[in-house]
């Protein structure tokens, strides 16, 4: 019997993690899990957890509303040191590039326990872009015992750092899991009614780096746009960062754009499903997107998803005001440009990805036992 802690601490990391720690507990035979959130994200957590009905051992609770950097490393690293110790997993799971990710790694290899990282092996190869995601999974990569790359182009990024070719895994994204138990053709919700026969635009945005003159950008064009075309409707279900939201108030005017609390995934998932294209600066909604064929302008000047950008459904279209406003009305009035981008195709996976892992720890793991 092994024991596996499974970590993360914020709204992507569950909606990732959630379907591993479901396909682990199928397997009590061979392994004990245990899960712990940081508590890096406190409401946003709690909804994942909520819909996956995941019940962690510990939660270290560390959220502080406008938290550093700092903050979140610190707290980490001195809440986790005793239940490392008390618990004594054989194995780490982590995910992804958040700060909650890279401490929990690191306090993996403070106490020589092995660490597994899903979703491994996204790169843009410039650590302050985004910042500091991409310092994250480099740093977590040189840790990691096991690498589960979702795509091909993940494993080949770490057969580039040199990465032993061994503890490399291509399973697909554990996100395509997750949406596969989300998206039902029967959906139904309010705000649909309030859509009506208008083109369903759905917008997110919190990035560290955008926060600032970046996000005024990306508010201005998008309410410039919206003032312009009659025909959409802008739904932006907000981040819970007050800062995000103090920009918001400031720049997205229009009555056609409805700010709305955080959705819970299952919501979203559906929402996305309805809508016409979407405008974010999220990670995880451009692996999403791609499978339901819903274009997506990334509002970003790097992304470590190129995979949906060769299959065309997603465009970096930047963080400058004009340059938003002159793709986002070129992709409203240009049916042949929208047909080619709202293609469906999905690069990350058949949704097996974490039963792949699991089967890749239990051959691994407790072979011979
Ligand atoms: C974090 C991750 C980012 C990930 C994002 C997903 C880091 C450095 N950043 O960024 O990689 O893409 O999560 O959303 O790890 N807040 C609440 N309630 C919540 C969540 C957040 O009030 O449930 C507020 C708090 O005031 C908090 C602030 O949002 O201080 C920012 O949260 P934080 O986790 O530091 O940054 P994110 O932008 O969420
Ligand atoms: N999401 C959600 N509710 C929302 C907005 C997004 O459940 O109101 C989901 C979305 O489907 C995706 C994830 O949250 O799976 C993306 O999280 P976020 O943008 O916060 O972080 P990132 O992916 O950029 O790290």
């Amino acid at each position: 019997m092994k024991k596996i802690m499974v970590l993360f601490g914020t709204r992507p990391e569950a909606i990732k993690m959630c379907p591993v720690v479901k396909e682990l507990e199928k397997h009590t035979d061979f392994f004990e899990t245990v899960v712990c959130v940081t508590g890096q994200h406190k409401e946003m957590l709690q909804q994942v957890l909520d819909v996956f009905d995941v019940k962690p051992k510990f939660n270290l609770n560390i959220m502080k509303t406008k938290q550093s950097l700092f903050s979140i490393t610190q707290d980490i690293l001195g809440k986790i040191e005793s239940i490392l110790d008390d618990e004594k997993p054989d194995l780490l799971m982590v995910h992804g590039d958040t700060s909650a990710t890279f401490v929990s790694a690191l306090a993996g290899f403070y106490k020589n326990i092995p660490v597994a990282h899903v979703e491994a092996g996204l790169r843009t190869n410039d650590i302050y872009s985004p910042f500091p995601e991409e310092f994250n999974r480099q740093a977590v990569g040189v840790i990691a015992k096991y690498h589960f790359a979702p795509t091909e182009m993940a494993k080949n990024n770490l057969l580039h750092e040199g990465k032993n070719e061994n503890n490399i895994y291509i399973t697909g994204n554990t996100a395509i899991d997750a949406l596969k138990t989300t998206v039902r053709n029967d959906y139904h919700n309010d705000l649909l009614d309030w859509v009506n026969n208008d083109k369903l635009v759905i917008l997110t945005a919190h990035r560290r780096e955008n926060i600032g003159e970046s996000m005024k950008n990306m508010f201005s064009a998008i309410n410039r746009v919206v003032e312009e075309n009659n025909n959409i409707k802008v739904v932006f279900p907000i981040h819970m960062n007050p800062i995000v939201r103090e920009l918001a108030d400031l720049y997205l005017k229009s009555p056609r754009i409805k700010i709305i609390e955080p959705m819970d995934v299952i919501d979203f998932h559906n929402l996305l499903n309805k809508s016409y294209l979407v405008l974010t600066d999220s990670g995880g909604i451009q692996e999403e997107a791609p499978s339901l064929g819903k274009p997506v302008l990334v509002m970003r000047d790097t992304t470590e998803r190129p995979e949906g950008v060769k299959a065309g459904t997603l465009k970096l279209v930047g963080t400058q005001e004009d340059t938003i406003y002159n793709e986002f009305t070129s992709l409203l009035n240009n049916p042949l440009e929208y047909e080619k981008m709202s293609k469906a195709s999905n690069p990350y996976g058949d949704g097996y990805a974490s039963k792949r892992i699991i089967d890749i720890l239990k051959a691994d793991m407790v072979k011979g036992e």
